[in-house]
């Protein structure tokens, strides 16, 4: 803590809090853009935060990315041996296996010596394909599961980046830009009002699912990302924010 004064980092770290109106702050020193190392400290600082935050039945719900692998990769073992459920949030989202939110899900539960459950629904389903996979029992239970979690880890990217990343369908990518979106997180689309421009089709929490979730945490950083995530917190309620100077910096600014 003392070494965060000398840095200046709780004083940005309390701005941002009053700014966006969250509940927690945690800014950790650089900028991701530059060094990958950061990236990995916002990772340890979220799993911190994780567990600080564990409370009753403990079923923690992660995105993909590479930020939340950066989080999967600084998991360890929980000291109180409370048992922990990872499950993925939403089903697939057009991520290559390394970025999948059950990757990531899977790998976090290994590390922290807890337990795992995936949803294996493929990205892009048509409609009828959609309402008959979530009538299968199996996954019915599941996304039960899944809507139920007390805690929700994930990340926020830049809308453009995203939308090029899970190779959109060309309709989708024109929808995305033509409503000037700015952030993505769990396969929204917002512009910088927060307003919602395109949703991904897939299974799992919904925005409306994460105003039920006592806990939510969002991990992103790098100075590129700062609009991504003022426009998604301009929507999120109550949410901690983990991210790097780099973002922070800009988020401040205006
Ligand atoms: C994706 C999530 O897997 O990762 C997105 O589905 C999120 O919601 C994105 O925005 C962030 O990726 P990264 O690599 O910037 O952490």
């Amino acid at each position: 803590e003392m070494m965060k004064d000398v840095l200046g980092l709780s004083s940005l770290e309390n701005k941002l809090k009053e700014k966006f109106n969250l509940n927690r702050v945690i800014v950790v020193s650089g900028n991701s853009d530059e060094s990958p190392w950061v990236k990995k400290e916002m990772g340890r600082a979220c799993v911190t935060c994780i567990k600080e935050r564990l409370i009753g039945k403990n079923i923690v719900a992660v995105t993909g990315g590479t930020t939340l692998a950066a989080v999967a990769e600084m998991m360890t073992p929980d000291s109180k041996n409370r048992e922990i459920l990872f499950v993925p949030a939403r089903g697939g989202l057009g991520e290559t296996v390394e970025n999948q939110a059950n990757t990531i899900c899977a790998k976090m539960a290994v590390r922290a010596s807890g337990i795992y459950r995936l949803l294996h629904v493929p990205d892009q389903l048509s409609k009828d394909a959609y309402e008959s996979i979530i009538e299968e029992p199996s996954i019915k239970e599941l996304l039960a599961i899944v809507k139920s979690s007390s805690m929700v880890v994930h990340g926020i990217g830049d809308a453009k980046t995203m939308a090029e990343r899970r190779k959109t369908p060309e309709a989708d990518f024109q929808k995305i830009h033509n409503g000037n979106a700015v952030a993505e997180a769990f396969g929204y689309y917002f512009d910088q009002e927060g307003d919602i421009v395109h949703k991904v089709k897939t299974v799992g929490i919904q925005l409306d699912d994460i105003e039920e979730v006592p806990n939510v945490i969002a991990v992103a950083g790098g100075a590129s990302k700062a609009k991504a995530i003022q426009a998604y917190m301009k929507q999120a309620l109550d949410s901690v924010l983990i991210t790097d100077e780099g973002a922070a910096n800009e988020l401040i600014r205006d």
